[in-house]
């Protein structure tokens, strides 16, 4: 859901350096393989490449042009970028490359800027993206087989590829843009599948779209056994090193950050410096002024109010109406493939005062639920965590389970990530029936509806002190302001939002998505925000949907505040056992 995160993460393709020169003629672009001399020909010129990995998906189109000529300053002369589908078709036949997803104008400055292009467009990609790139309503039909000859899957891939490609032909090298690759799938070895044809249809279908004379290639893990199921004669091979997987089940963190050269705020690492000075012992890097990191601004605390509890606000969250069904239906089947969805039912008649809550078979809610009885929180049911909870209510009251979507596993066999209520509930005995079931549309309520509220319709039931003995809060939105001086130069400059005594929600400032926060778990504490989402001419609106529990109750109302930092507080990184933080590509 968090469409723009960062991730300059590092790369370098070492090639072999040829000795002969071209024969070929040097008017004509041209970017190919000289199997005899192991090398790359440029143009008939022996070529080396220099790349390093930027995912335009995670970057907003307003820092494009820095992060690239800083990637160009350290001294690389191509980059590689993977498209994400799911980005670019998020409902099926409905596709973005506008704005923030203009591929095209992304792939263009890169050109402008002098460097070359490995295109890596999937259809799946991995990328610790959600699904690894794959649309979630391919999942409509439940019995798809992803990344296969399965024929629905290859139905949709083909639709895509025929939007896709043809956008990318005029941009390859010998039709005069830059990408001098593409590759096919990614590290298909490694997918239980195994299915040549699929790649055979893939492989067709880029040389239908992208003409006989591009160059292909696939990539996988450093294993005989992947090579066997990855490569494809008439495919380059290369492998990479060092994996992000997800068995058990873990959830998608907000920022991407491999502990590349440049932050996700896009500043200057001394690994940037190391990488350019080892460079320059190998080529020349470009002269000049590298542009510097972006000023950051500490803006400080904001006061947020309680606006509205989730249910409090169903009305306008679930424009789309609600559905009824004995059985719960499953994200897929309301169509709502991000977020929230809202499932209620009644407590049976025969139920007694503290009974257990959970799910047959055990495991299926995915992947997390906040659980409340008539507006009192119980507690939260958690994916591969907390599989049951007691719950205090009476027979007949509500029960409301929040459903959250932390974002659907991007690696393996189990990529097929179904969310919602995947199980039946059973409370006691019982197994729960006739469910309401509401999809939730947080994006569009955050933009607009909530909006007018804020100025005078807060939730007043909450004005009495209370002292709950309960460790949750409901799910609500709280939302505040803050003003940047127009009177100081050159502001609004970037910025990073901090939690303090918040345990797990969701963000917006000015109806900008940044995306989750949830410092109870870390290790990320802070949130980059970029100038470019911050006003000067009016006041600027931070809205918190916190699901867990908030700092501040009715008695303590002045403990609801966030704070903008100016430094990042990301914790430190997931250890891997064969963590590498740079993938050497190199022939396979
Ligand atoms: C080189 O290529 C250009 C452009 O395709 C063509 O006009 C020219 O005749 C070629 N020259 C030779 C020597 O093949
Ligand atoms: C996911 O796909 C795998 C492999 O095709 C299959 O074994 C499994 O049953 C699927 N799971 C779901 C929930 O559909
Ligand atoms: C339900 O149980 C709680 C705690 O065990 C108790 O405080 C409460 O009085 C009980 N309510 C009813 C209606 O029995
Ligand atoms: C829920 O229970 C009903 C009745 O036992 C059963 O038919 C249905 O398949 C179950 N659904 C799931 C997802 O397990
Ligand atoms: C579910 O709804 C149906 C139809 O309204 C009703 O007949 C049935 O008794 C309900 N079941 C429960 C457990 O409330
Ligand atoms: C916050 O700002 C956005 C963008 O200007 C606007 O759409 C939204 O209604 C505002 N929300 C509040 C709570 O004022
Ligand atoms: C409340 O939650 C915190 C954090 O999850 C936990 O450490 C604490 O034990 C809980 N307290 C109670 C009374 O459940
Ligand atoms: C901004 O917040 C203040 C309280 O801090 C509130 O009085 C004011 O109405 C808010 N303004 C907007 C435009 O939401």
């Amino acid at each position: 859901m968090v469409a723009w995160r960062v991730a300059v993460h590092a790369l370098a393709l070492l090639l072999l350096l040829g000795s002969a020169h071209g024969l070929r003629n040097a008017t004509q672009r041209m970017f190919e393989i000289d199997y005899s001399r192991d090398c790359f020909l440029k143009d008939g010129q022996p070529f080396r490449y220099i790349s390093g990995s930027i995912h335009y998906s995670r970057v907003p189109r307003f820092y494009w042009a820095d992060r690239l000529l800083k990637m160009k300053m350290a001294g690389l002369n191509a980059i590689q970028t993977y498209v994400p589908w799911n980005f670019h078709e998020p409902q099926p036949g409905h596709y973005e490359f506008s704005g923030d997803h203009d591929v095209e104008y992304f792939l263009q400055l890169a050109h402008k800027l002098g460097l070359l292009v490995i295109l890596r467009p999937g259809p799946y990609i991995c990328a610790e993206w959600d699904m690894g790139g794959l649309p979630a309503w391919l999942l409509e039909k439940q019995s798809i087989v992803l990344r296969s000859s399965d024929p629905d899957y290859l139905a949709s891939v083909d639709k895509w590829l025929g939007v896709l490609l043809p956008k990318m032909k005029p941009l390859l090298y010998q039709n005069g843009g830059p990408i001098i690759t593409v590759q096919v799938e990614n590290e298909y070895g490694s997918y239980f599948a195994c299915d040549y044809n699929y790649l055979r249809f893939l492989q067709k279908h880029f040389h239908y779209h992208l003409g006989d004379d591009v160059l292909l290639f696939t990539t996988d893990g450093p294993r005989q056994e992947y090579l066997r199921c990855g490569t494809l004669q008439g495919l380059y091979a290369t492998v990479d090193f060092g994996v992000g997987a997800n068995t058990p089940y873990a959830a998608q963190p907000t920022s991407y950050d491999y502990d590349a050269p440049l932050s996700e705020a896009g500043d200057l690492t001394e690994k940037y410096f190391a990488v350019r000075s080892v460079i320059q012992k190998f080529e020349k890097v470009p002269e000049g002024i590298i542009p510097p990191s972006t000023p950051k601004f500490a803006y400080g605390k904001v006061a947020l109010r309680k606006l509205k509890t989730v249910e409090g606000a169903l009305d306008i969250l679930c424009t789309r109406g609600s559905m009824k069904s004995v059985y719960p239906l499953t994200f897929i089947q309301v169509k709502q493939y991000f977020g929230f969805v809202l499932y209620r039912t009644t407590i049976p008649e025969d139920c007694g005062n503290s009974t257990r809550l959970s799910s047959l078979p055990l495991n299926g809610v995915h992947d997390r639920a906040y659980v409340a009885v008539d507006g009192a929180p119980q507690g939260v049911l958690e994916r591969s965590r907390v599989l049951s909870l007691n719950i205090q209510g009476k027979p007949g009251a509500n029960l409301d389970l929040l459903v959250e979507n932390m974002g659907r596993v991007n690696y393996g066999r189990y990529i097929n990530d179904s969310k919602g209520l995947v199980s039946n509930m059973t409370l006691g005995f019982h197994i729960l029936t006739n469910w309401t079931v509401f999809p939730l549309d947080t994006e569009v309520a955050v933009r607009s509806h909530l909006g007018s509220w804020a100025n005078h319709d807060a939730d007043l039931h909450d004005k009495r002190c209370v002292h709950g003995s309960s460790n949750y809060t409901l799910p609500a939105f709280y939302v505040g302001n803050f003003s940047i001086p127009s009177e100081i130069p050159d502001l609004p400059q970037d910025t990073f939002i901090q939690f303090p005594g918040w345990t797990k929600g969701q963000v917006w400032i000015n109806g900008f998505n940044l995306g989750r926060y949830w410092p109870a778990r870390g290790p990320q504490m802070t949130l980059f925000v970029p100038r470019h989402i911050l006003t000067t001419s009016a006041p600027n609106n931070i809205t918190v949907l916190e699901l867990e529990r908030a700092p501040c109750s009715s008695c303590s109302p002045e403990l609801c505040a966030v704070e903008l930092v100016d430094q990042p507080v990301i914790g430190a990184p997931v250890v891997h056992s064969h963590h590498q933080p740079w993938f050497i590509k190199t022939r396979g």
